[in-house]
C-alpha cells in the first residue's frame, strides 16, 4: 500500500505529480496566470488607531463601505503585539513539522470534534481533495479547550492561548464596529452571538508539485460571523471581486478580516460574505491562521429586527448557529455557500 498516508504533509515531499484524488476538473481550475495579471485589485487597509479617537465616525465608514462592496478588509494598528504574532506563526510551523507519529496522535476527520487534525476539508463527504493539513480548535471559553489541545510542542497552549485571548479582543472591537457601522446598537451583535464562540484553524499548505491543477480550499464563504486572518509571508489568498479572482498579497503584522454568513444574515444582506479561496505554489509551505468568531451553538441567528420593514423583508428565516454549522460541513464546499438554504 503505497501512498497510504492520513496527513498531506507526509505525502506531499514524496512525490513530483499531484495524485488524482487531488486533480480537479477542468473548469475548476485556479487558473494561475490569469489572476496574476490582475494583481492591481487591493482591499482597503483601515487604521484601527482612529477607532479610539475623534475619527471614529470615519474608520466606521470605512469599514462599512468595505462590508458593502467586498465583505473583506485589512486592518493595521489592531492592537495584538507583534510578539503574539510571531509566537503564533512560529508555533503553528514548529507543530506541522513535528514527526507524523507525533502530529498523528491529533487527527479525527469527525467535523463537529472540538480539536482535530485533519487533511483537505471535509474527507467524508468530498469529491475531490485539497492540498491542506489543518488543525482545528475551539478557542473560547479557554479554559473549556485548552487541555484537548496539543501538547508538543511543549509551549503549544501557552502560546497559542495568548494568541487567542488578543484576537477575541480584536474580533470584539471590530464587531462593535461593525454593528455601528449597520445603523445598530453597538453591542447588536454582541448579543447576537449569545454567549459567543471562536474557534481557529492552524493551516498548512506544503508545497505543490503541480498548483494549477489543485486547491489549497477551493472557492468558499465562511459560516461563521467574523473572520480574522493571520498569514505567514507566501501568498495564496484570493479574493473573489467583481467576478474576478483577485490575489491578496500579505503585508506583515496586519490581519486580513472577512465578514462571514452569520453577519451577511444579520445584516439582512446589506453585508457581503466574501467567496475567498487558497492556492498553493511550488516552492514554498504555507501558513494561514483564521480565527472564526462564532455564535454559541443554541444562539438564533435571523435579520436585526432594525434592518427589516416594509421596504427590506427579512431575506432569511431564524436558525440556530449548530443547524447552519452542521449544514456547513456536510456539503463538502461543493457550493461556494449555503446561505441559500436558509432564504425565506
Ligand atoms: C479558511 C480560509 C484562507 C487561507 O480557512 O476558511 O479561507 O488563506 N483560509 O488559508
Ligand atoms: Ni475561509
Amino acid at each position: 500500500m503505497a501512498n497510504a498516508k492520513l496527513l498531506l504533509s507526509d505525502l506531499a515531499s514524496s512525490i513530483d505529480c499531484v495524485p488524482s484524488r487531488y486533480v480537479r476538473p477542468v473548469n475548476d481550475r485556479p487558473n494561475l496566470d490569469e489572476v496574476q495579471s490582475s494583481l492591481d485589485g487591493s482591499i482597503p487597509l483601515i487604521d484601527l488607531q482612529d477607532l479610539h479617537g475623534p475619527s471614529r465616525s470615519h474608520v466606521i465608514k470605512q469599514i462599512a463601505e468595505a462590508c458593502q462592496i467586498d465583505g473583506f478588509f485589512r486592518v493595521k494598528n489592531h492592537g495584538i503585539p507583534e510578539s503574539v504574532i510571531h509566537g503564533m506563526l512560529s508555533i503553528t510551523k514548529e507543530f506541522f513539522h513535528l514527526p507524523e507519529s507525533e502530529r498523528l496522535k491529533n487527527y479525527s476527520d469527525d467535523p463537529l470534534k472540538t480539536m482535530r487534525l485533519s487533511t483537505s476539508f471535509n474527507v467524508k463527504t468530498e469529491q475531490v481533495s485539497n492540498w491542506r493539513d489543518f488543525l482545528r480548535l475551539y478557542c473560547y471559553p479557554l479554559e473549556d479547550y485548552i487541555q484537548e489541545w496539543p501538547s508538543n510542542p511543549p509551549s503549544f497552549r501557552e502560546v497559542v492561548a495568548e494568541y487567542c485571548k488578543e484576537a477575541r479582543k480584536l474580533a470584539l472591537l471590530l464587531l462593535e464596529a461593525i454593528s455601528e457601522s449597520l445603523g445598530l446598537e453597538r453591542n447588536h451583535i454582541d448579543k447576537a452571538l449569545g454567549k459567543h464562540s471562536q474557534q481557529m484553524a492552524l493551516n498548512y499548505y506544503p508545497p505543490c508539485p503541480q498548483p494549477e491543477l489543485t486547491f489549497g480550499l477551493p472557492g468558499h464563504a465562511d459560516p461563521n460571523a467574523l473572520t480574522i486572518l493571520l498569514q505567514d509571508d507566501v501568498p495564496g489568498l484570493q479574493v473573489l471581486k467583481d467576478g474576478k479572482w483577485v490575489a491578496i498579497h500579505p503585508i506583515p503584522n496586519t490581519f486580513i478580516v472577512n465578514i462571514g454568513d452569520q453577519i451577511q444574515v444579520l445584516s439582512n444582506d446589506c453585508y457581503k460574505s466574501a467567496v475567498h479561496r487558497a492556492v498553493v505554489n511550488c516552492q514554498k509551505e504555507r501558513i494561514s491562521i483564521p480565527t472564526f468568531y462564532c455564535p454559541s451553538p443554541d444562539a438564533v441567528i435571523g435579520p436585526a429586527p432594525g434592518l427589516v420593514d416594509h421596504g427590506h423583508p427579512a431575506l432569511y428565516r431564524k436558525f440556530t448557529y449548530s443547524e447552519y454549522f452542521g449544514k456547513f460541513w456536510n456539503r463538502g464546499l461543493a457550493t461556494q455557500s449555503c446561505l441559500d438554504m436558509f432564504k425565506t
